[in-house]
């Protein structure tokens, strides 16, 4: 099918701007063979599912060969599916069926380090100190007398140093798990293997990139201490990430890769792009990672970090649209992932915490740019609190007594009991084991309830894909919202005045009044606002309440309306 046809706003070569990406955790997707993991063939069978709720690209967190160590973030081949996924033929299949229904696919890239059962890496340990295989990463004698203490003071991000020691003295720099050895940007082989993985992959047609510590490749000469250390302060040394750059983190070299990469990924026809995990102490210095000798996009975590505050969202909202403005071009929104509690709990969990994600959502779907998703925010799930102890395998859990099982609880798709057709019938257990109680969110239960979260997300999806406010990427800046007074704790803005990239050739704002353009009204107060000056509501994300004539929105809930 052409394309163009079957999604025109994926057919364009910059659909990325105002994409909404559908972020696939593989593992915990669907099952098609009934092992209890997710699977390749078991994402294409429920691509349908993506394409009516509304998305346009999937991104699928790493498949590739891997232990598992880290969720796949610690790949053994970077060019094979490991098996529990499937095969490359799966892949092939997957992402042909994808584009036929226009959907794009992003995969993830995980070069700040391989696994240690990577060839490279058995290579290094075979090999010498000194050796020319040991140089492919990041090995250092120690300190003290006997080179017993770490070459520098550096701590993991996962808890603990970031060096490990190998019987023969030496020792390796981890930024995450000792099984996630950190690779040397400064040597050519590494930059050359990677540009080519970006064509194999390419060249197997996906549409882009989701850049894993994006920030972290380059690390400073010298290695030098940071002198703040858990030891010394009690808090541990990633807290002072955005607050000062880290000898690790941020390097101005690391921008020598992105401009080795985009001309790979501009050589590939149809719109190719990447966006980055960079953390950065400054906007400006996210900002950095963008542009068109670089990358297209970064994500903007502040906005996930916010609270539920009023404040809190138009002061993010603010600075990420400065950054957009910095850049030229329409940031990224994102409210959960695989790394983080899922919002439905930070929002406060149960009834409370669902009714405020639902407003996000519609708060989110609303802001210019691209929208992140983050699989099963669109059935409302919550965080698995109560795995047991045994069950989770985040190798964080060990040292630092933080997990992110609960965000990676397989989906629940249908039925009454666990694991609510994950897989097929007669499946066995899925790995983490799904909680009783979810049969009211499994999506079959959800489909065609009006009242439904996924009914939610499925309507705004198809607002924001067709009204002109939200539909096109806004032109100049990029920000392409004004902000109106509403009082305290209400957010409330409008779109589409901003004389946006209207494909159709219509006006976007002004000439036509109103009907080009959208207002979002948030209610983060603690009583309802009237909202009868704002227009038309289109979609409320809580049933308005009172007459037609002095309809008031209620607390924790958002609103769209099309202005008189
Ligand atoms: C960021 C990924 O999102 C996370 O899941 C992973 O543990 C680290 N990078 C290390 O690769």
């Amino acid at each position: 099918m052409d394309p163009a046809q079957a999604n025109p706003r994926t057919a364009r070569d910059d659909w990325w701007r105002t994409a909404a990406v559908y972020q696939v955790y593989v593992r915990s997707f669907a099952d098609s063979d009934g092992d209890g993991i997710g699977d390749l063939q078991g994402i294409r069978s429920r691509l349908p599912y993506l394409r009516d709720l509304g998305v346009d690209a999937l991104w699928l967190t790493p498949f590739y060969r891997s232990p598992m160590v880290d969720g796949g973030y610690d790949v053994a081949d970077y060019r094979e599916v490991d098996p529990m996924f499937g095969d490359l033929t799966d892949f092939d299949e997957m992402i042909t069926d994808a584009h036929g229904l226009g959907l794009r696919i992003i995969v993830d890239i995980v070069p700040n380090h391989t696994s240690d059962v990577h060839p490279w890496f058995v290579a290094a340990l075979a090999a010498a100190p000194g050796s020319a295989e040991r140089d492919r990463y990041m090995f250092r004698d120690g300190r003290g007398e006997h080179g017993e203490e770490p070459p520098n003071d550096w701590e993991s991000i996962f808890g603990g140093p970031a060096w490990t020691r190998l019987p023969d003295g030496q020792w390796y720099l981890h930024l995450f798990d000792p099984a996630q050895p950190d690779l040397n940007w400064r040597h050519p082989e590494v930059r050359a293997e990677f540009e080519q993985i970006l064509r194999f992959w390419l060249d197997r047609g996906v549409d882009g990139f989701r850049i894993d510590v994006a920030h972290g490749m380059i690390k400073a000469d010298g290695l030098p201490d940071i002198g703040w250390t858990s030891a010394t302060t009690g808090r541990r040394q990633i807290e002072l990430l955005g607050k000062g750059r880290l000898p690790y983190f941020d390097q101005d070299e690391v921008h020598d890769i992105y401009r080795a990469w985009r001309p790979i990924l501009d050589s590939y026809p149809g719109g190719r792009m990447a966006v980055a995990e960079a953390w950065a102490e400054t906007p400006q210095r996210l900002a950095r990672y963008i542009g068109p000798d670089e990358l297209h996009q970064a994500f903007n975590f502040d906005f996930l970090d916010a609270t539920w505050s009023a404040d809190s969202f138009h002061k993010v909202i603010d600075t990420a649209l400065a950054e957009a403005a910095i850049v030229g071009a329409p940031t990224t929104w994102v409210l959960s992932n695989h790394d983080k509690q899922r919002h439905v709990t930070r929002y406060g969990d149960g009834e409370v915490g669902l009714r405020r994600a639902r407003a996000a959502a519609l708060l989110m779907f609303a802001l210019p740019g691209s929208t992140y998703l983050y699989q099963g925010e669109e059935l409302g799930l919550p965080e698995v609190l109560d795995l047991p102890d045994h069950l989770r395998q985040d190798p964080a859990f060990g040292r630092t007594g933080h997990s992110r099982d609960g965000c990676r609880v397989p989906l629940p798709w249908s039925g009454e009991d666990p694991p609510y057709g994950f897989g097929p019938a007669g499946s066995v257990e899925s790995w983490l084991p799904a909680p009783a109680g979810w049969a009211p969110l499994t999506a079959q239960a959800q489909d065609g309830d009006p009242d439904s979260t996924l009914e939610l997300y499925r309507r705004a999806l198809a607002i924001r894909a067709e009204h002109p406010a939200l539909r096109d990427a806004p032109a100049g800046d990029g920000t392409g919202l004004t902000w109106l007074e509403a009082g305290p704790g209400v957010l409330a803005f409008r779109r589409g005045d901003d004389g946006g990239t209207d494909t159709d050739g219509g006006a976007a704002g002004g000439a036509d009044g109103g009907a080009h353009a959208l207002i979002c009204v948030v209610n983060l107060s603690g009583a309802p606002v009237p909202v009868d000056g704002y227009g038309v509501p289109l979609i409320t994300s809580a049933p308005l309440d009172g007459p037609p004539r002095g309809r008031l929105l209620p607390v924790d809930a958002a609103a769209w309306f099309r202005p008189a």
